[in-house]
């Protein structure tokens, strides 16, 4: 079997930038139709056109804010009506608060479980009824954070991204009656917003960081490249060769954690 997107219809939460926006753009290279979702709108606008414009796929931007029930189930419907229907969709959307396990605000425990929990199993929630007759893949963005300790003072960020895995393999099971696949991606690759974790840390904890990465990540020892290293394997995710894998965890990270 050709592993092929072409023709199929996706949707990017979290689609203006970093790995979302540029997976966007890779699979509308490939062929796909693609609606994204994001609250960056300027960003978002821009990188779909950009798409647009390269072909032969399409990417159209929509603002949708996963913390906003009502505005995740109206686009949706907008997704739905755009692209004639849904087969693949990316749950991309996330945000990473970093404060000391000891002192985390109430605030960032709420946008950590509003975005990257919350959201995205009310993106699920939407998209269902749109997948249960003509099955499809749903892919949540997870975290090696949620399976070890990272040194950048993320326990809020860490639970919420282990409640991502625990919720994907959940409806893996309960979904695939309907032919519904969904699994787990924990990337390990260069967006803005591990440019934003490590700015938060002082010079020792960004020397220490720098180092640990360099030991722990076997491939290269540095973070990867969404286009080249992630991007490929959300491909065969989306395609119709990855129909028989589901409640997975794929990890994209240069060998730095792994599932046993
Ligand atoms: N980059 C990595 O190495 C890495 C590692 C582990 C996990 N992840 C996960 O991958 C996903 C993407 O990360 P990234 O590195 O591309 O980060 P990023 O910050 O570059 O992109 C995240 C996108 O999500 C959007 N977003 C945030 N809150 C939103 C909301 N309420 N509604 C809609 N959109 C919202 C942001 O505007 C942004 O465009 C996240 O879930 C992140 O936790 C990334």
């Amino acid at each position: 079997m050709p592993i092929t997107i072409e023709g199929k219809k996706i949707l990017v939460t979290g689609g203006a930038r970093g790995i979302g926006g540029e997976s966007a753009r890779y699979f509308a290279a490939e062929g796909a139709s693609v609606v994204t979702f994001d609250v960056k709108d300027d960003l978002g606008e821009r990188l779909a056109k950009e798409a647009t414009a390269l072909g032969p796929g399409s990417v159209t931007y929509r603002h949708v804010d996963v913390t906003n029930i009502p505005e995740i189930r109206a686009g949706v419907e907008f997704a739905v009506q755009e692209l004639g229907g849904l087969d693949a969709v990316f749950n991309v959307a996330g945000v990473a608060p970093h404060a000391p396990a000891e002192a985390i605000p109430e605030a960032d425990w709420d946008l950590a479980l509003a975005v990257n929990v919350k959201g995205l199993a009310y993106v699920c929630e939407a998209v269902f009824p749109h997948l249960k007759d003509r099955g499809g893949s749903i892919v949540n963005f997870a975290s090696d954070a949620a399976l070890m300790d990272v040194p950048v003072h993320s326990a809020a960020y860490s639970a919420s991204k282990g409640a991502v895995i625990s919720y994907t393999r959940t409806i893996g099971r309960e979904w695939a009656k309907y032919g519904i696949r969904s699994n787990s991606v924990n990337p390990v690759v260069m967006t803005p917003i591990v440019d934003e974790a490590r700015a938060v840390l002082s010079e020792e904890e960004k020397a220490q960081y720098a180092k640990a990465i360099e030991e722990s990540i076997p491939l290269g020892g540095e973070f990867g490249d969404v286009t080249q290293d992630l991007a490929p394997v959300l491909l065969f995710l989306a395609s119709d060769a990855s129909k028989f894998m589901t409640s997975g965890i794929f990890c994209v990270n240069g060998g730095l954690a792994y599932v046993r």
